[in-house]
């Protein structure tokens, strides 16, 4: 049966746990896994740009034994030159799996109705799933421990914003979220991430206060003000999100020891200061780094039956 990772709701809690373990052991065993995907093919379908996730998964499918396929925008272009079922249909006759990063959540969701290999999110309008595993997995390293701890939200109710959510609330940290009027998670979202929530008892707190937001937390987590897709309302909401630029403000309101997260590209003072994301307690490029493991461990995961 094949596993796909479209949202965090595709993993159940101990599953999670097995995802940050296995990552781990990847880390720690660089040359490991050689031939863990020997004699499978991987494609990547992005409809907008990359750095980290498209460099991580081509480097960590290549150290894992397997072939990976870069499909651009201008290559497939996904909906347009062809339905996406009918791509689906056709790359699932090739491949062993898809990491997908699309506009629209639902063309990722239809990838998945048609075919018959793994798919992966690697980004849509909705979800950023594999960038939330290596959030909590970089947390964890950093901290120990996950559950009762409190990681703050600052900025757009955005496809990160809901990862974390969902990733959080699973596995028992609590999360405040602080945004202007009108870039509140999405409703939907909020109510799943609640059930979770209530079943581990983490906290889950929304304010349009970000200072608020940042009293006594263990991390403070910031993403752009404008997505990609969302150029055409960048004005409007460079004027919305003033005041929610991370700066030494918000780390005198945290914990002493709090750690700033962010899962770049970011724009420098804008959603955050230079003296923030370059300062000690920014974790910016380990994240990055982990990207690589986690993602490593998610398709080792995905595609040799080592769930548990
Ligand atoms: N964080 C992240 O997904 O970065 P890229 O858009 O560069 O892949
Ligand atoms: N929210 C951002 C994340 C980029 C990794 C975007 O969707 O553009």
């Amino acid at each position: 049966m094949k596993r796909d990772l479209l949202s965090l709701q595709d993993l159940t809690r101990p599953e999670i746990f097995r995802v940050l373990d296995l990552t781990e052991k990847v880390k720690s065993d660089r040359s490991g896994y050689q031939t863990a995907l020997q004699g499978k093919s991987i494609a990547l379908v992005f409809q907008k740009p990359s750095n980290r996730t498209r460099v991580s998964f081509e480097v960590g499918i290549n150290q894992l034994g397997g072939n990976c396929i870069y499909l651009g925008p201008t290559e497939i272009n996904l909906g347009v030159r062809e339905s996406v079922e009918d791509v689906s249909k056709t790359l699932s006759r090739y491949l062993d799996g898809i990491i997908a990063r699309t506009f629209y959540h639902q063309d990722i969701v239809e990838l998945s109705k048609n075919s018959s290999i793994s798919i992966v999110n690697g980004l849509s309008d909705l979800y950023h799933p594999c960038q939330a595993l290596t959030d909590i997995f970089s947390f964890k390293e950093k901290v120990g421990t996950l559950e009762g701890r409190t990681l703050a939200y600052i900025g757009d109710g955005n496809n990160v914003c809901h990862s974390l959510l969902l990733a959080c609330s699973k596995v028992g940290i609590n999360m405040n979220i602080a945004t202007p009027p009108g870039y509140e998670p999405d409703v939907e979202i909020l109510k799943i991430a609640q059930a979770s929530a209530d079943l581990t008892n983490a906290k889950l707190f929304l304010t349009h206060d970000p200072l608020e937001a940042s009293d006594g937390v263990d991390v403070i987590y910031t993403d752009v003000w404008v997505s990609m897709g969302q150029e055409e309302e960048q004005k409007k909401r460079l004027s919305d999100f003033q005041g929610f630029q991370i700066n030494s403000n918000f780390f005198a309101r945290a914990n002493s020891n709090a750690i700033f997260m962010h899962c770049l590209p970011a724009h420098r003072d804008q959603e955050v200061s230079v003296e923030v994301i370059d300062g000690p307690q920014s974790i910016v490029f380990d994240q990055a780094e982990n990207r690589l493991h986690t993602q490593k461990a998610i398709l080792l995961f995905l595609m040799e039956g080592l769930s548990s």
